[in-house]
C-alpha cells in the first residue's frame, strides 16, 4: 500500500490517481529515456579472418588492444563516447550523453583521423557513419534503431581504408566535409536503395553565409557605435556584450560593425565547442593576429609559454595580465570574441580581468554568446561600469519579409509556404534561410525543420539539468502555451515547479505569458522549434501517458476554457495515437479514442452551432476516426455529411452518405439506412438535377417509420427533407407547416443546429410568402439573428420597400460572413437575394455582375439547386441591359441545372426567354412561353414571383400592340405586389401602365 504524494491518502494498489486529491501517482517517465538524434559511427578490420591466420595469437591480441585504445582515443578526443565492442568492430556514438550541434561534423572528423591512424597500427579498416533518431537511456543503453543499422551496413559495404557516410550526416556536415561521387547502396532490409557518400577529408568548418545585406539591426549598430566612440574619446576599455540564441545574428552584427573600422586593428578568437586543452585557444588566435609580444620581459615569457614557445610554465593570473599588457601596448584595439557560451571559466577569469584592470587605453572587448553564458557565469559583466549588454531580439515580421525576399532573389516562391516559412522561424534569420534552402531542394515544397537547426535546438536542450529539462518536457505537452500547474500535475516527482520555470526563463526558453486559467501562471517558449525539441526528446510511450494525465487535470482546471472540448479532445487523441503506434492496441487505448471521439464531436457541434462549417469538418472527421462503432459514431457521421455539404464539399458529402447507406443496407438496417438517404436526399436536391417530387416516397415512409418508433431525430430529418420539397414548389404555406414540425421534434432531442436551421428557414416563407413586406420585417426583427440567411432575407425585403441602401449592406454583410466562416455554398447563393434586390431597385448593371458572380462561384462547388435560380436571374438583369444572347445562354443553363419541378427556375426561363421573342417579333411564342409561367405559379403563395410574371406577361403584350390585355395584366400585377407591400413593384407598375397609356392606341 502506498500513500499519495500529494496528500498523504492511501492508494489502492495499481491505481493511477490518488482517490482522496485526485493527484497521480507514480511519477511518470522517471526513466531518462530520451528519444535523440545521434551520429553513429561503425569501425570494422578488414580482413581479419586472414590476419588472425597469418598472425601469432599474442601478437594479434596486443595490435587489437592498440588498436582499440586508439579508436577509443581519437572518438573521445571529438566528444563521441564508444558504445562496444563487437569482435574487431566498435561501435560509437556522437550525440551520448549529451547532443552537439555539430555531432555529425564531429564524427566525420574522428572518422577521417581512424582512416589515417590504420596504415600505422597495421590494420586495413573501414568505416560507416550515419546520423538518425533513437532512444537512448534504455537498459541497454542505446536501442538499436533503424540509424544504427544503417551505419553498420554503410561499414560493411566500404573499402578497407574508406568511409562510407550517410545522406542525413552528409546533409549537417556540408560545406566542411569534401565527399567523393555519390553511391547508391541496395542495403538488406531496405527497400529502396539508400544513398552513400565516400568521405574524402573533414577539415572545414560549418560555415555560415554572411553575403545577404544585413537588415535591420540599426539600433543594436548604434549601440556598438556609440561605445566604440566612447572607448576612442576617453581611452578606456569597454566591455560589449552581444546576447543571443543561436542564429539570432550575433556574428552577423558583429561582422558588419568590424567591417566599417578601416584604420584599427581588429583580432578574433573564437571559443570551441568541444575538446580539451583549448582554453587559451582564442587568446592564442588573438595573439597571432597582434603580430607582436609585450615589451615587458615577464610578460612576454607568459605569452611564449601560452603559444608553447617556452617549457617555462604561466599561471593563469599571469598569462591574463601579460595579455592585457599586450593589448594596452596595441591599442586602439578592438578584439572580438565569439561564441563565449563554450568558454572555459578560465578564459571568462581572462576577460573579466582586462575589462577590471585595463586603464588608459583604448580597447573594445566585443564578446559574442548564447544565453546559455549566463549559465556558466549568471553575473557576467556585471557590476562593471565599463560594460554593456544587448541582448539580440528575433526580427519583427517586415524585417523577415524583407529578409526572404533578399534571400530569394528571383526565385519564387509560392504565397502560403512563404508565409508558413515566416511563421515558423519566428524572426530567426538562421532559420529562414535555412527553411528556404530545404524547400529549394525538396520540390514537394514542404516546411520542414532543417536537420542543422534540429541539432541545434536538441543541442540547447541537452544542457539543462535533468529537472529543468523534464519540467521543460512537461510544459511542451500542453503546447507553446503551458501552464505551471499543468507542469506540476505531470511532474510529481519535481519538488519545486516554480524555481525550475524561472530558471527556463533566465536561460531564455520560456517566458511568462498571460493566463488562460485563472489562479495559474502561464509560459510561453520563446520558440515553437525549442518546444517541438523539448517534445520529440518525450519517447512515444510517456507523451502518451502525459498527454492522459494532461487531459485529466485540464478536466479539474480548465472548465473556464472556451475551448475545453477540443483542447481535451486533441490532448486524449494524442494519447490514443502513440499508444496505437506502439501497438497497444487494448481496452485502455479504446476507452482514450472513444473519449477523444466524444470532446472532439461536442467540439465540432459547437462550431457548427457558431457557423462554423470548416471547422466543424475537420473536428467531426477527428471524431468520427476515433469513434467506436455505434450508434454514437452514427449521428456523428451524419453530421460530418452535414457539415460537408454546408462547407460546399457537396461530392465529399455525397460519398460519405452514400458509404453511410450502403453499410446500413449490409446490416438491414432500414431506419439507418433511411436517416441516410434522408440526408442524401438534402445533398442530391443541391448536388443532382434531381426532381423535388422523387422525395415523397421518402418522406412518406419515413414519417410513417420513424412515427412508429417514436424517433424523433428521424422524424426531425423527414421533416426537413418535406420543407424542402414545399420550398421548391414554392407552397409556402406548407413550408412554414413542415418546418414548424421539423423545429419540435429537433428541439424534443436537443438538436440545436436542426432548430436554428428550421427557424432561419422559416425566415425564407416570411420573405416569399403571403406575409406583407412591413409585416415580414416586424417579424424578423422579433427574432434577430446574425446567421447569413436572414440578412439576405431582410436585405432583399428592404429593396422590396424600395430601401436599396439598407438592402446593399444586409447582404453584402451576409455574404462576407458566409465567406469568413467557410460557408461558401451558403455565400454564394446569398447573391440570389443580392441579385434580386438589384432587380427591385432597378439596377441591372449591378444584378448581373452579382448573379454572374454567384453562378461561376456556385458552378465551382458543384452546386446546382440554388444555381439554376441565380441563372435564371442573371438571364433577367442581362436581358434588362439588352444584353439578349447571353441572356439567352444563361435560360439554358438554368435549364440544365434545374431540377423538372424547380418553380420559380422554370418560370424565369420561360419570362426571360419570353421577352427575348418578344424583342425578336416573334410575339405568338414569346405569349405563350410567358403565360405558361402564369399558368406555373398559379397554386403557389409567392406574391412577388407571382407579380413578376404577370408584369412581364404585359410586356410581352405590349410588345404585341395588345392593349387591354396588357392593361389587365399590368392591373394583376399590381394588385399583387400592393398585396405583399412591394412598393418598388408598385411604383414600377404606375410607370409601365403610363407607358402603355401614352404609346398604345386604345
Ligand atoms: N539581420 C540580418 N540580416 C540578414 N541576414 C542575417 C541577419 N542576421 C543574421 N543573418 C544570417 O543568419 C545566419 C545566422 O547568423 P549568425 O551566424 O550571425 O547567428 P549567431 O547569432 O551568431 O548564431 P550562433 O549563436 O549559432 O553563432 C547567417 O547566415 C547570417 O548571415
Ligand atoms: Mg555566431
Amino acid at each position: 500500500m502506498t500513500v499519495c504524494a500529494a496528500c498523504g491518502h492511501e492508494i489502492p494498489d495499481g491505481a493511477k490517481f490518488c482517490p482522496e486529491c485526485g493527484a497521480p501517482v507514480a511519477p511518470v517517465a522517471a526513466s531518462r529515456e530520451q528519444r535523440k538524434t545521434v551520429t553513429v559511427l561503425f569501425c570494422d578490420v578488414a580482413g581479419s579472418t586472414e590476419l588472425g591466420e597469418s598472425t601469432d595469437p599474442e601478437a594479434l591480441r596486443a595490435l587489437l588492444a592498440r588498436y582499440f585504445d586508439r579508436m577509443k582515443e581519437i572518438v573521445e578526443r571529438h566528444g563521441g563516447s564508444v558504445e562496444k565492442f563487437i569482435g574487431d568492430a566498435v561501435m560509437t556514438v556522437f550525440g551520448v550523453p549529451v547532443v552537439h550541434e555539430d555531432d555529425a561534423l564531429r564524427a566525420c572528423r574522428a572518422a577521417v583521423e581512424m582512416r589515417d591512424a590504420f596504415p600505422e597500427l597495421g590494420i586495413r579498416g573501414r568505416i560507416g557513419v550515419n546520423t538518425g533518431e533513437v532512444v537512448t537511456g534504455t537498459e541497454e543503453r542505446l536501442a538499436t534503431g533503424d540509424a544504427v543499422n544503417v551505419a553498420a551496413r554503410l561499414e560493411q559495404a566500404a573499402e578497407p581504408g574508406e568511409i562510407l557516410i550517410g545522406a542525413e550526416t552528409a546533409g549537417l556536415a556540408r560545406g566542411a566535409v569534401e565527399l567523393g561521387e555519390e553511391r547508391r547502396l541496395d542495403l538488406k532490409g531496405k527497400s529502396e536503395p539508400v544513398p552513400a557518400y565516400p568521405l574524402v577529408s573533414a577539415g572545414g568548418e560549418l560555415v555560415r553565409r554572411f553575403d545577404i545585406p544585413i537588415v535591420g539591426r540599426a539600433r543594436e549598430r548604434r549601440a556598438l557605435d556609440d561605445a566604440w566612440e566612447r572607448v576612442r574619446s576617453e581611452a578606456a576599455c569597454h566591455l560589449f556584450t552581444v546576447l543571443g540564441p543561436a542564429g539570432v545574428g550575433k556574428s552577423r552584427l558583429t561582422a558588419e560593425f568590424v567591417a566599417t573600422l578601416d584604420d584599427v586593428p581588429v583580432v578574433r578568437g573564437r571559443c570551441l565547442s568541444y575538446g580539451e586543452g583549448i582554453t587559451y585557444w582564442p587568446v592564442v588566435e588573438a595573439v597571432l593576429q597582434l603580430g607582436r609580444r609585450p615589451s615587458d620581459p615577464r610578460a612576454a615569457v607568459a605569452i611564449a609559454s601560452l603559444l608553447g614557445e617556452s617549457e617555462e610554465p604561466a599561471t593563469a593570473d599571469e598569462i591574463a595580465w601579460a595579455f592585457r599588457k599586450l593589448l594596452e601596448e596595441s591599442a586602439p584595439v578592438v578584439c572580438v570574441f565569439d561564441d563565449l557560451h563554450w568558454a572555459e571559466p578560465t578564459f571568462l577569469d581572462l576577460v573579466d580581468h582586462v575589462a577590471d584592470w585595463s586603464r588608459d587605453a583604448p580597447i573594445l572587448l566585443l564578446c559574442i554568446a548564447r544565453p546559455e553564458l549566463l549559465d556558466r557565469r549568471s553575473t557576467w559583466a556585471g557590476g562593471k561600469l565599463n560594460a554593456t549588454t544587448v541582448l539580440l531580439e528575433p526580427l519583427t515580421a517586415v524585417e523577415t519579409e524583407e529578409l526572404i525576399d533578399r534571400l530569394l532573389g528571383d526565385a519564387g516562391l509560392d504565397d502560403a509556404l512563404r508565409a508558413r516559412i515566416g511563421e515558423a522561424a519566428e524572426g530567426n534569420p538562421l532559420f529562414v534561410e535555412q527553411m528556404l534552402a530545404m524547400v529549394a531542394e525538396s520540390p514537394n515544397g514542404d516546411v520542414v525543420v532543417p536537420p542543422t537547426i534540429q541539432a541545434l535546438l536538441a543541442a540547447r536542450l541537452d544542457q539543462l539539468d535533468a529537472s529543468e529539462r523534464g519540467v521543460l518536457e512537461r510544459g511542451s505537452v500542453e503546447g507553446k502555451i503551458f501552464h505551471r500547474g499543468g507542469v506540476e500535475a505531470l511532474a510529481p516527482e519535481e519538488s519545486d515547479v516554480p524555481t525550475k520555470l524561472m530558471a527556463l526563463v533566465r536561460k531564455e526558453l520560456v517566458r511568462p505569458d498571460r493566463t488562460q486559467l485563472p489562479g495559474d501562471d502561464a509560459f510561453r517558449f520563446r520558440h515553437l522549434l525549442i518546444r517541438d525539441a523539448a517534445y520529440d526528446g518525450l519517447p512515444k510511450a510517456a507523451r502518451a501517458e502525459l498527454h492522459e494525465l494532461f487531459a485529466a487535470w485540464l478536466e479539474g482546471h480548465g472548465s473556464d476554457l472556451i475551448e475545453l472540448d477540443e483542447i481535451l479532445g486533441y490532448h486524449l487523441e494524442q494519447a490514443q495515437r502513440y499508444r496505437a503506434e506502439l501497438g497497444l492496441a487494448d481496452e485502455k487505448t479504446d476507452e482514450l479514442a472513444g473519449r477523444a471521439s466524444a470532446r472532439l464531436a461536442a467540439a465540432g457541434e459547437r462550431a457548427a452551432l457558431r457557423s462554423d462549417a470548416a471547422a466543424s469538418v475537420a473536428l467531426y472527421e477527428r471524431a468520427v476516426v476515433l469513434a467506436p462503432d455505434d450508434s454514437l459514431t452514427f449521428e456523428r457521421e451524419l453530421r460530418l455529411v452535414r457539415m460537408r455539404m454546408e462547407s460546399g464539399d457537396l461530392a465529399g458529402a455525397l460519398r460519405d452518405a452514400d458509404s453511410l447507406i450502403d453499410r446500413a443496407e449490409q446490416s438491414d438496417d432500414r431506419p439507418r439506412e433511411l436517416r441516410g438517404r434522408l440526408a442524401r436526399a438534402r445533398i442530391s436536391y443541391l448536388a443532382e438535377p434531381a426532381t423535388v417530387g422523387a422525395f415523397q416516397p421518402l418522406v412518406d415512409e419515413a414519417l410513417e417509420l420513424f412515427g412508429a418508433l417514436g424517433d424523433d431525430a428521424g422524424l426531425a430529418d423527414a421533416w426537413t427533407v418535406a420543407s424542402t420539397a414545399d420550398h421548391a414548389a414554392l407552397r409556402w404555406g406548407r413550408v412554414q407547416e413542415s418546418l414548424g414540425r421539423m423545429l419540435e421534434h429537433a428541439e424534443r432531442v436537443g438538436d440545436r443546429l436542426l432548430a436554428d436551421e428550421a427557424n432561419a428557414r422559416l425566415t425564407a416563407a416570411y420573405l416569399y410568402g403571403p406575409t406583407p413586406v412591413d409585416e415580414a420585417i416586424s417579424w424578423y426583427e422579433a427574432h434577430p439573428s446574425e446567421h447569413p440567411f436572414f440578412l439576405a432575407n431582410v436585405g432583399q425585403l428592404e429593396a422590396m420597400r424600395g430601401n436599396i441602401s439598407k438592402a446593399r449592406e444586409l447582404y453584402g454583410t451576409a455574404i462576407e460572413r458566409g465567406k469568413e466562416r467557410g460557408q461558401l455554398l451558403l455565400a454564394a447563393s446569398a447573391t440570389m437575394e443580392a441579385a434580386d434586390a438589384e432587380l427591385a431597385a432597378g439596377d441591372p448593371a449591378l444584378a448581373a455582375e452579382i448573379a454572374l458572380g454567384g453562378v461561376a462561384e456556385l458552378e465551382a462547388l458543384g452546386e446546382q439547386g440554388w444555381l439554376s435560380t441565380v441563372a435564371g436571374l442573371a438571364a433577367e438583369a442581362l436581358y434588362r441591359l439588352g444584353r439578349d444572347e447571353e441572356a439567352w445562354h444563361l435560360t439554358d443553363k438554368a435549364e440544365d441545372a434545374g431540377a423538372a419541378d424547380d418553380v420559380i427556375t422554370q418560370m424565369l426561363i420561360r419570362q426571360v426567354r419570353g421577352k427575348i421573342l418578344s424583342r425578336r417579333g416573334q410575339h405568338e411564342a414569346a405569349e405563350r412561353l410567358v403565360a405558361e409561367a402564369v399558368e406555373w405559379c398559379k397554386p403557389t403563395d409567392a406574391l412577388e414571383v407571382k407579380a413578376d410574371a404577370h408584369r412581364d406577361l404585359a410586356i410581352v403584350l405590349v410588345a404585341a400592340n395588345k392593349r387591354s390585355e396588357a392593361l389587365e395584366a399590368l392591373a394583376q400585377a399590381q394588385k399583387l405586389y400592393e398585396e405583399k407591400g412591394h412598393t418598388a413593384g408598385v411604383a414600377r407598375m404606375e410607370e409601365l401602365r403610363a407607358e402603355v397609356i401614352a404609346t398604345l392606341p386604345a
